[in-house]
């Protein structure tokens, strides 16, 4: 038998049904992934319902894809590991049911992963970790600071009291008419925007690592209602500009304060919001002159994949960590408890 570790991978918590297969933990030996965002466009966001139909329609094609590639039988595997939670109640049923199948078929250890914890270990595939580390989560869902102190191990120090980052970008770009999702829409025309109009930003009290973003998505309807009313005519490219700088401002100021308060030897970003070009840019910069090691993960390891589920189920599975036969899904899957249970 090989000593090299194999984990097989599945997610499906929201809009992509992902396979992939990981070799100790940081090579990618197959990674797939079928997206749904056409079937969602029409709609201006996911639709739970079709969310799962698809799932249920893809996860076995998903699947042989990866094994073929990989050129590898699932009872080559050491364990089978899959997003037990947070995301949609029936999008996460299919993966956690198409795990506990194979696992079981096969005889194999299967082990639950936090799709949070996911995003964060995208970037160990990359670069082995050092601690302690903060992580930057900037997703559809999540905006939060977690501090890791060693491997599987989460404390919240900061999170949204209100909409998520991506949720803010995806509402914006709703108010401009952009299509479904808004967050890449509003980063490209940021780009060729000029930032002309001081939109507010929530650092709340002082010393607090939270974030709030409603005030600025108010702040923007307001601004177009207000222009429209005056007769004049819409820069969206400005105003996007304008909305990008006033995230990524505070997102990157308190990520580099807290980075400072609690000593950390290294930064990671996570999360779909991650593929922002101005938050990457900006990050880059800030950190530059720290002795702080900034990790941004490249771009197809920051949307939803089944690659970073196995890198954080190989973690989880050395430690020991196993899911019982009636592992179900938890659409509420809280991170900090996820990384202090019971083996
Ligand atoms: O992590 P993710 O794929 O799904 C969740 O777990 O929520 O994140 C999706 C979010 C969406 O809100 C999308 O608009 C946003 O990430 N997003 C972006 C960019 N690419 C994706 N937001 C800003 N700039 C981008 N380039
Ligand atoms: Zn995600």
């Amino acid at each position: 038998m090989s000593k090299d570790q194999f984990i097989l991978a599945i997610e499906t918590s929201c809009d992509e049904t992902a396979a992939a297969i990981l070799k100790n933990g940081q090579e990618v030996i197959a990674n797939v992934v079928a997206s749904q965002i056409e079937s969602h466009k029409r709609f201006g966001g996911v639709v739970p319902e079709i969310a799962s139909r698809h799932h249920v329609e893809q996860i076995t094609m998903v699947l042989e894809e990866t094994l073929k590639k990989a050129n590898m039988d699932v009872s080559e595997m050491n364990a089978i590991a899959v997003t037990e939670g947070p995301g949609l109640v029936g999008a996460l049923l299919v993966g956690v049911n198409a795990a506990k199948a194979l696992a079981y078929a096969n005889q194999i250890p299967l082990v639950g992963v936090h799709h949070i914890a996911g995003h964060i270990y995208a970037n160990r595939i990359e670069k082995e970790f050092t601690f302690p580390l903060l992580a930057l989560v900037v997703s559809g869902g999540h905006t939060e600071l977690v501090l890791m102190q060693e491997h599987g191990s989460f404390e919240i120090i900061g999170e949204t009291r209100d909409d998520a980052a991506g949720e803010a970008y995806d509402k914006v770009a709703r108010t401009l008419g952009l299509p479904y999702p808004g967050g890449p829409e509003i980063d490209k025309l940021a780009q060729v925007g000029e930032e002309t109009i001081d939109f507010p930003r929530a650092w709340l009290e002082t010393g607090s690592f939270d974030f709030s973003f409603s005030g600025l998505k108010s702040a923007v309807i307001n601004h177009l209602h207000n222009s429209k009313q005056r007769g004049e005519e819409q820069n969206n490219a400005n105003i996007a500009a304008s909305f990008q700088a006033s995230v990524v401002d505070v997102l990157t100021e308190k990520t580099y304060q807290a980075a400072k308060e609690y000593g950390v030897k290294q930064v990671v970003l996570a999360g779909g919001v991650a593929a922002n070009k101005g938050l990457r840019q900006r990050l880059t910069q800030k950190f530059s002159d720290a002795n702080i090691s900034l990790s941004i993960p490249p771009l197809w390891l920051c949307t939803d994949n089944a690659a970073m589920i196995a890198a954080a189920g190989s973690i989880a599975y050395e430690q020991g960590h196993r899911a019982a036969w009636d592992l179900n899904a938890n659409p509420s899957l809280d991170l900090e408890r996820y990384g202090s249970r019971a083996k």
